[in-house]
């Protein structure tokens, strides 16, 4: 039986990391076959099931992508939902978790559209070093950082008013120092439980902890607390996942914030636990059956 991935025109063949679920579904029998979302060959009535995951070019067309994940769901059991697709392409979704007691980075939401002057923002909230932010990107791209040995007042102020004038939200939050030393956690759940987790480190100078960006990756045993903590940001989703990334981060006072919660086209380091791609398989299969 056809098992559909999902991907993009960049990512053909997949990603590497996601090598290890092909292994697995192949072991059990299934057939899986990436198809490029945005391709009009592409034909996704053939496979029961569609797994999103390196659609790593949606950020360019979220609308499209919305629809497609829409049509797609329609015809074959898409995983994750549509619905959740469309809630989780814009992070806005973190005033929501935010709103169930997630405890989030810090950030100054800015609507499209509107004016503001950066510099006088950071300066009633203390924000020394700050990033600015697309609600709607990934893989650290639009991103800037902002303060002592980063960008000035007037790049600041420039690159917020670009990023103002498109269609989405921009966020705003204080650099957190603790990104630079102790990088991300992210806490990888297939089917609710939790599989494995990874600290993603920046190489040395940076602060993106993205391998685009030279950034390391390490396998860890998360500690009971940030176990808790992830399955709480879980919880609050109040959502079915196949699959879910949970990325967090220290705050100035050690504790853990949420960053992001990825249950869209996560990158899942299925490479540093290739037990968990055999879970992943096995959810497949049992939602097949
Ligand atoms: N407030 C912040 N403080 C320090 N580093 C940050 C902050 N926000 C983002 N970063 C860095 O930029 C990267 C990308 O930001 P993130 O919010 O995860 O968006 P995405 O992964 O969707 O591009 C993070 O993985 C982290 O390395
Ligand atoms: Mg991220």
């Amino acid at each position: 039986m056809q098992v559909a991935l999902a991907t993009s025109s960049a990512f053909r063949d997949l990603d590497p990391d996601d090598a290890p679920l092909v292994a697995a579904l192949e072991r059990r029998e299934l057939d899986p076959r990436p198809l490029v979302w945005d391709d009009p060959l592409s034909d996704w009535t053939a496979a029961p099931v569609c797994l999103i995951r390196s659609t790593w070019d949606y950020f360019d067309h979220p609308e499209e992508f919305r629809a497609w994940a829409d049509t797609t769901g329609s015809v074959t059991d898409l995983w994750n939902r549509a619905e959740t697709v469309r809630w989780n392409s814009d992070k806005r979704y973190l005033l929501d978790l935010e709103g169930r007691g997630v405890p989030t980075v810090p950030t100054l939401w800015l609507e499209p559209g509107s004016q503001i002057d950066i510099a006088h923002e950071l300066a009633v909230r203390d924000w020394d070093a700050a990033i600015i932010k697309p609600a709607i990107d990934g893989g650290a791209r639009r991103l800037l950082r902002v303060g002592p040995g980063a960008a000035g007042a007037g790049a600041a102020q420039a690159h917020v008013n670009t990023l103002l004038a498109g269609d989405g939200a921009v966020m705003v939050q204080p650099f957190l120092e603790s990104v630079e030393r102790d990088g991300e956690l992210s806490i990888v759940f297939v089917d609710g439980r939790v599989t494995h987790a990874v600290r993603k480190r920046p190489s040395s100078g940076d602060f993106r902890v993205q391998p685009e960006w030279g950034g390391s990756v390490e396998r860890v045993e998360p500690t009971r607390a940030e176990h808790e903590a992830a399955e709480a940001v879980l919880a609050a989703a109040e959502r079915d996942f196949l699959y879910a990334r949970v990325d967090m981060v220290r705050g100035g006072a050690g504790e853990l914030l949420l960053i992001e919660l990825e249950v869209i086209e996560p990158r899942l380091f299925l490479r540093s636990a290739p037990e968990a791609a055999d879970a992943l398989a096995a959810a497949i299969a049992g939602r097949l059956a």
